[in-house]
């Protein structure tokens, strides 16, 4: 079974809850659905999906299990709160906050901790890839990403396709998911053979088929088109059945 998770980023108010929830709710499902919004409505979201097979998630962690650092959220919280999943090492977090990636790592392992099944985003940039290092860039990131132990999932979004429309040819994200493929059984050993990879970067109800078609292509991770229920239930529909 794929799995389609949306990611709300900075995006959504307490008032969307509510109309969001039954939306989903209300729809018969073939993959698992996962909601990633802002944290503070986490708690609604809970109350408001209680009772369903629909998952939420957190946008990121803190790698310590408590302390003092303002303004940021511990893993344990989350799951208190309502979430079990958390995207980790996305590029806006890579960009805007300069998390590393052995930061990634310590940040899942604090996930793990708390119960959060992790969610490990890599991807290249348009630069990287025009000098033909896309794949060593996600196999680095791979590498120092993911701690020991790892039991999560892989999000492959190359920078470039985010929120811009284009997205790779699918002999790209095939190439892309069979390196990160290598790369899992690699460092996770057999664990590591049936670990979720989710294409993000641009999904769409119109392309979600043919995207969620790639060999080793185990679901996405959509971001604008998460904000509309019933974008995010059509991508649900496209995905390939059981
Ligand atoms: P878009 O679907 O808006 O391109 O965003 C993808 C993404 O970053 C999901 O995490």
């Amino acid at each position: 079974m794929q799995m389609i998770a949306g990611n709300w980023k900075m995006h959504g108010a307490v008032a969307d809850i509510a109309p969001y929830a039954q939306a989903v709710r209300a729809a018969r499902l073939h993959v698992d659905l996962l909601i990633c919004p802002p944290a503070p409505l986490l708690p609604a979201f809970a109350t408001a999906l209680a009772g369903s097979a629909i998952s939420l998630g957190a946008q990121d962690c803190h790698a310590a299990p408590s302390g003092a650092h303002t303004g940021d959220i511990a893993a344990a919280l989350l799951y208190e709160v309502g979430a079990h999943f958390v995207i980790l090492g996305h590029s806006e977090r890579r960009g805007d906050h300069a998390e590393s990636s052995a930061m990634v790592a310590a940040k899942a392992r604090a996930a793990a901790l708390a119960g959060l099944t992790a969610i490990i985003c890599v991807g290249e940039t348009e630069a990287e890839r025009d000098a033909g290092q896309a794949e060593a860039v996600v196999r680095h990131q791979l590498a120092h990403s993911l701690p020991e132990g790892f039991t999560g999932m892989v999000a492959y979004e190359p920078v470039w396709a985010i929120g811009t429309g284009r997205i790779p040819a699918e002999a790209e994200i095939a190439a892309m998911h069979a390196t990160i493929r290598a790369g899992l059984t690699g460092q996770c050993g057999p664990a590591g053979a049936g670990m979720r990879i989710l294409y993000g970067g641009s999904v769409k109800p119109g392309n979600a088929s043919a995207l969620l078609s790639v060999p080793e292509v185990g679901g996405a991770l959509v971001g604008g088109a998460s904000l509309k229920a019933e974008d995010l239930l059509a991508i649900a529909d496209a995905a390939p059945g059981v």
